[in-house]
């Protein structure tokens, strides 16, 4: 399973890449907002550090307009992953890029039906928002699974990017149905480290260490 990192915070994404957590990264508009920084100049910068793709999002709604914003966010460099709306237009710049040879993220797919027309139209990554479903008391681990069921039944190349992950749960639940890459804010994927029962064994180590009056030296 790959990790991608949903976040424009610089800083963030270089603690979990130093660790070798990092197979790319997420960002959209709402996210280049939080981070304040200009968009080109911080996505070249993730993608200087980062060696997988990193999605970089238009914000046209016109396919042709779409078309010429994706190709400015690709001169950025080479790996960037043009992120476009699963709307009809944006399946219509999907196929516009995939044919030039650009990887294309379609985002904001909520339907396996969105999935398939995502696939069809050359998305090398196709992101459920899993997160967003359960909010309105939908559950978006059964649409991965639908997904994955759909792209096994046709042999579909587009990789299944859980998005929109709350929690160390919906990571396990979409690692345990198949998805091919998650994307996740950097505080959900430090805290897969987190368990009490690690917190109060070490506490109980740690006393009975000091109780031993010995040193590791
Ligand atoms: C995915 O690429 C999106 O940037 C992201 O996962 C959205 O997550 P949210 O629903 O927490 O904003």
């Amino acid at each position: 399973m790959k990790f991608f990192v949903d976040s424009a915070d610089v800083a963030a994404i270089r603690e979990l890449n130093d660790l070798g957590m990092v197979d790319g990264v997420t960002t959209n508009p709402s996210l280049i907002l939080k981070s304040g920084r200009d968009i080109v100049e911080v996505t070249k910068e993730i993608c200087a550090m980062v060696k997988g793709p990193v999605s970089a999002e238009v914000v046209a709604t016109g396919a042709k307009e779409m078309i010429a914003e994706g190709l400015r966010l690709a001169r950025i460099a080479p790996n960037i992953a043009i992120k476009v709306p699963l709307t009809w237009d944006g399946l219509t710049a999907c196929k516009a890029f995939a044919a030039e040879g650009h990887k294309v993220n379609v985002t904001l797919c909520f339907s396996a039906a969105q999935a398939i027309l995502a696939a069809k139209a050359g998305a090398a990554f196709v992101s459920p928002f899993i997160g967003r479903l359960d909010d309105i008391h939908l559950d978006g681990t059964d649409l991965i699974a639908d997904i994955r069921t759909i792209y096994d039944n046709y042999g579909f190349k587009t990789e299944i990017l859980a998005a929109s992950i709350r929690s160390v749960n919906h990571i396990v639940e979409v690692a345990r149905i198949g998805a091919d890459v998650i994307t996740a804010p950097p505080a959900v994927i430090k805290s897969m480290a987190s368990h009490p029962l690690t917190d109060r064994g070490l506490e109980q180590f740690l006393a009975d260490w000091a109780r031993t009056g010995q040193k590791i030296v």
